[in-house]
C-alpha cells in the first residue's frame, strides 16, 4: 500500500489519518456578512466523508476591511463562531482534521478602508500605520482564538498569493523604512509577530500551518527560502504549505534553473514540522510522486473540486485516471457544488463546459494569473 494511506503526526495536535489534504478554496458560498452557509458547510462535509484527512476552509477574512472576494467566509466577529463551531464538529465526525485559512486582503480587499504596508494614493489604498499594523495582528490572533473556540483542529496563515501578509514580505509592495520593511527579517516581522501570538493565546496543541507561495505575486525566491528555513527551524509552527501552481515547474528565477521548484523546498532540513505542496497534483502518480520526493502530505486542488472522494478512489484503485477540466455545470453539482460556486467557477476559464458567466462578470484565467500574478486568489 503507497504511504499515501499511512498516518502523519504532527508535533502538536492530532495525526491525519492519511496524507490527502484539502486546497483551501475560495467558493463565495458565504453570506455576504461572513457567516456560514449550508452551501459550504455541505460542499466540505462531502469531502470529509470521501477521505481527505484534514481540510483546510476557503480564505477566510480576520478583519472587515480584509475581505478579498463576495460571499467570503470571515472570522472577525464572535457572530461567526456558530457557523464555524458547526463546520468543525461537521468535519471532526468523519475523522477529518479542520483549519481555518486565516486571511486579509490587504490591498487587493474588495471594501472600504484598504491598506497595505506600503500604500497606493491612485487606488486609494493608504499606508498601514504602527497602530493599525499591531491592529492586524491581534486580528489573526483573534481569529484563531474563534477557530479555537469553534473546535477546529487549527488554523492556517495565507501568507501566499500576494494578499497581506505576503504583501509584507514582498520588497515590491512594502518599501517601508521602519522595522516592518527593508530586510527579510523586517519584512517577516509581520508573519513572525502573529505566529508568536497565536503560540501565546492558543492552547499548546492547537495547529498552526503557514502557506507560503515562492514566486510571482512580488516574491523573490531567496527570501522566501530564507523564511522558510526560519519556520522550519523553529518550533512554533507545525505544517509549512508550499503553493507552488505546478510541483513539476521549474523557478521563473534563471539563477535557479535545473531542477523542481519544489525541489529547493523539500531539502529544506525541517525538525518535526511538517511539508506539503499543491499545484497540478492530479493523477496517482502525482500523489506518489510528490510522497517520494520529500512532501509528507500532499494538497489537492482543482482534482479535489472534481473528486469528492478522490482519496478513497485512489485507494480503491490506485490505477485510477482522473477527468480533467471543463466539465459540465451538472457534474460540479453531483460533486457537491452549489449552484453560487459553480457560477463563480464560470468565471475562471475553461472551467465549466457548458454555462457562461454572468455578464460583466471579471473573468479569470489561470495562465494569465500566474504570470502577472497580480489578480485571483
Ligand atoms: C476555485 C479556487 C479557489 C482558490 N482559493 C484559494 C484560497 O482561498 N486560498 C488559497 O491559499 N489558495 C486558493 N486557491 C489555490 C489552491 O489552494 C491551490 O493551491 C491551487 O489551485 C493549485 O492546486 P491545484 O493545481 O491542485 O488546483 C484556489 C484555487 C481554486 C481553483
Amino acid at each position: 500500500m503507497s504511504i499515501a494511506f499511512t498516518p502523519l503526526t504532527f508535533q502538536r495536535g492530532p495525526a491525519m489519518k492519511n496524507r490527502f489534504m484539502l486546497a483551501p478554496m475560495t467558493n463565495q458560498q458565504s453570506a455576504e456578512d461572513g457567516v456560514l452557509s449550508e452551501d459550504e458547510l455541505y460542499w466540505l462535509r462531502v469531502r470529509a466523508e470521501g477521505g481527505y484527512a484534514h481540510i483546510v476552509t476557503c480564505a477566510s477574512h480576520v478583519q472587515e476591511n480584509g475581505k478579498g472576494f463576495p460571499g467570503e467566509l470571515g472570522i472577525f466577529s464572535d457572530r461567526h463562531i456558530p457557523g464555524l463551531t458547526r463546520l468543525a464538529g461537521a468535519l471532526g465526525r468523519q475523522d477529518c482534521r479542520s483549519s481555518v485559512q486565516l486571511y486579509h486582503g490587504g490591498l487587493r480587499a474588495i471594501v472600504p478602508g484598504r491598506f497595505s504596508p506600503s500604500g497606493d494614493d491612485a487606488k486609494g489604498v493608504a499606508t498601514m500605520t504602527e497602530p493599525q499594523i499591531h491592529e492586524t495582528i491581534t486580528c489573526f490572533i483573534r481569529a484563531a482564538e474563534r477557530a479555537q473556540k469553534s473546535g477546529f483542529d487549527g488554523v492556517q496563515l495565507h501568507a501566499a498569493h500576494g494578499y497581506l501578509i505576503s504583501q509584507f514580505l514582498s520588497p515590491e509592495f512594502n518599501r517601508r523604512t521602519d522595522r516592518w520593511g527593508g530586510s527579510v527579517e523586517n519584512r517577516s516581522r509581520f508573519l513572525f509577530d502573529i505566529i508568536t501570538g497565536i503560540r501565546n493565546r492558543c492552547r499548546p496543541d492547537f495547529q498552526l500551518g503557514v502557506r507560503i507561495s515562492p514566486e510571482r505575486f512580488g516574491q523573490r525566491l531567496n527570501d522566501v527560502i530564507e523564511v522558510s528555513e526560519r519556520l522550519l527551524d523553529g518550533s512554533q509552527i507545525d505544517y509549512l504549505d508550499l503553493s507552488l501552481w505546478d510541483v513539476f515547474k521549474e523557478p521563473e528565477d534563471t539563477r535557479y534553473r535545473g531542477r523542481t521548484l519544489m525541489s529547493y523546498f523539500a531539502e529544506l532540513p525541517r525538525r518535526n514540522i511538517r511539508v506539503g505542496f499543491a499545484g497540478k497534483i492530479i493523477k496517482p502518480e502525482d500523489v506518489q510522486h510528490c510522497l517520494d520526493n520529500g512532501a509528507d502530505y500532499v494538497v489537492l486542488g482543482k482534482v479535489a473540486v472534481l473528486y469528492k472522494d478522490y482519496p478513497k478512489r485512489m485507494r480503491a484503485d490506485p490505477t485510477f485516471a482522473p477527468r480533467w477540466l471543463p466539465v459540465e455545470a451538472d457534474y460540479l453539482r453531483a460533486q457537491g457544488l452549489s449552484n453560487t460556486f459553480v457560477t463563480y467557477l464560470s468565471t475562471w476559464t475553461n472551467f465549466v463546459l457548458d454555462q457562461a458567466p454572468p455578464s460583466g462578470a471579471a473573468r479569470f484565467d489561470i495562465g494569465e494569473y500566474l504570470q502577472k500574478g497580480t489578480s485571483g486568489h
